[in-house]
């Protein structure tokens, strides 16, 4: 009796194990989705040309992984027994496996779309009821990765038992085929999916859908403001702010394995200014959001390039520490933009790199929502306040202040590497910027981030702006609607807390 109670306990915990931990997204997920940019139309050629260029611009040996497809590629299900679902033909005329193989050949993953309702969100078939089925043909044309909508899901939503059971049973469908495929959930925030989405999947949502605005308002994205998180319709058309506002609320559900979702990058779609897609891409790597690329790489400008490829930021977000950045401090001013909005707001986290001591780095966040430029501070105490603040030892030593943004590619290099690239019409095959750019490119796929940063590749620190000593203050000139992202590194000799001790 005891064994077969054991055996029980064996078989139970293994299930569950692998539910919670299939291996995948130990750090954030990176890639491209088509969504942002292309809505519904897709095609073989445009995944085919954009893992190409992903190749070309050296992305992929940034981190850029997964070529997700997005909503859009079927055409209904067969009449066999099973009931399979059918890939539209004419915008996919190989079938998906043919995708697949392409994109595999070029060392990258390949991502599928559907939604956990009747429907998908642009009416196509969805997955309700046909889990099993779609996962084993999924698993069969050799996806990867799997975004799972929301749409049409017959109300079985409204509570969280509801919302997680349905997701659920395709988590148990993905897991049976075998096949490693990383479970992104995405219904938009909806039944709190922070709390039952890490026992099931890598990623959730935590809001409706970004869209390529600072702060506008906008009915179609409720519950907007500083403590707007509570929000059974999360809706869509959300801004950069209404969404960071969101994410501070859930920061400690991050962890190596699981994911809150910010949604997918705007970087590049023409919406915002440089300022603020530098906002988005700090904010997005600090909290540890999967990054995940939404523009037309085909026509990608130099600046948006020099922003995707900057390697000291997104080495925050895949610090293997996995731990979100949080925010410290939030203030509404009178310097408000054609929206009414004005506000100023300071996020600090751990990260797993030392230099050697016992401090980890630090990374820190001077978020400037105002309308005009501003000179933004933040203190140690409050970088530190998780540690003690004032009394913490962190907040008694003298800190290196690296600036993650100083070592971004030049607009002149980035558009000589999308000269040279399948992009324009000088191509030469087998071009790739990182060999090119040799030394001044950081290579993920040649040295991890985790080891990067376990050698502390100047690459990846940024460039010592400044030290600030104990109990003092980081200062930053920000643009509007701008940022300011460094890392603190403690000075390796002296701390005062070693003095002290002697
Ligand atoms: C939305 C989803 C978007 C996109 C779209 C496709 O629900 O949040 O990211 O996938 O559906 O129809």
């Amino acid at each position: 009796m005891a064994s077969v109670v054991g055996i029980t306990a064996i078989a139970l915990l293994a299930q569950h194990v692998q539910a919670v931990n299939n291996g995948l997204a130990r750090t954030p997920q990176m890639g491209w989705d088509n969504w942002n940019s292309f809505g519904c139309d897709v095609s073989e050629d445009l995944l085919q040309g954009t893992a190409r260029l992903i190749v070309d611009y050296g992305l992929k040996d940034l981190g850029y992984e997964y070529v997700v497809l997005d909503d859009c590629w079927s055409n209904g299900r067969d009449a066999s027994a099973n009931n399979s679902l059918i890939v539209d033909t004419e915008k996919f005329p190989r079938g998906m496996a043919a995708v697949a193989d392409d994109i595999h050949e070029l060392g990258l993953k390949f991502g599928m779309y559907s939604s956990a309702g009747v429907y998908t969100c642009g009416r196509f078939a969805g997955s309700l009821g046909y889990e099993e089925v779609d996962a084993n043909s999924w698993a069969e044309w050799g996806v990867d990765y799997l975004k799972y909508d929301n749409c049409y899901n017959s109300g079985e939503a409204g509570t969280q038992k509801l919302s997680h059971d349905r997701y659920n049973t395709m988590a148990k469908a993905l897991n049976a085929t075998g096949r490693p495929i990383l479970y992104s959930l995405c219904n938009w925030g909806e039944d709190y999916p922070w709390n039952w989405g890490p026992t099931i999947a890598n990623s959730w949502r935590i809001t409706g859908d970004v869209t390529d605005f600072y702060d506008r308002p906008d009915p179609r994205c409720p519950c907007d403001g500083p403590d707007a998180w509570d929000c059974s319709l999360p809706g869509f058309h959300c801004s950069l702010l209404n969404i960071i506002n969101k994410a501070s609320f859930v920061v400690s559900k991050a962890e190596p394995g699981g994911w809150n979702d910010l949604d997918m990058l705007e970087v590049g779609n023409g919406g915002m200014s440089d300022a603020e897609y530098k906002t988005q891409f700090s904010v997005w790597a600090a909290v540890k959001s999967p990054l995940i690329m939404g523009n037309d790489l085909r026509i990608v400008k130099p600046q948006d390039l020099a922003i995707l490829s900057n390697a000291a930021v997104i080495a925050v977000n895949q610090d293997p520490l996995g731990s979100s950045a949080a925010r410290r401090w939030y203030y509404e001013t009178d310097d408000v933009d054609q929206y009414g909005k004005g506000s100023i707001q300071m996020w600090a986290g751990s990260l797993n790199s030392t230099t050697g001591g016992e401090y980890s780095d630090m990374v820190v966040l001077l978020i400037n929502g105002n309308n005009s430029n501003m000179t933004m501070n933040a203190t140690l105490v409050e970088v530190f306040a998780d540690s003690g603040g004032a009394i913490s030892d962190q907040a008694k030593i003298a800190w290196e202040v690296r600036d993650l943004w100083a070592n971004r590619m030049s607009n002149e290099e980035a558009q000589a590497i999308i000269d040279a690239s399948s992009a324009s019409g000088n191509y030469t095959s087998g071009f790739n910027a990182t060999r090119v750019g040799g030394e001044n490119r950081y290579n993920a796929t040649a040295k991890s981030y985790s080891e990067g940063l376990s050698d502390a590749d100047e690459l990846l620190l940024g460039n010592v702006t400044t030290t600030v000593q104990p109990m003092g203050t980081i200062t930053a000139e920000v643009e509007r609607h701008g940022i300011a992202m460094f890392r603190l590194r403690a000075v390796p000799t002296g701390s005062l807390r070693k003095r002290t001790e002697l």
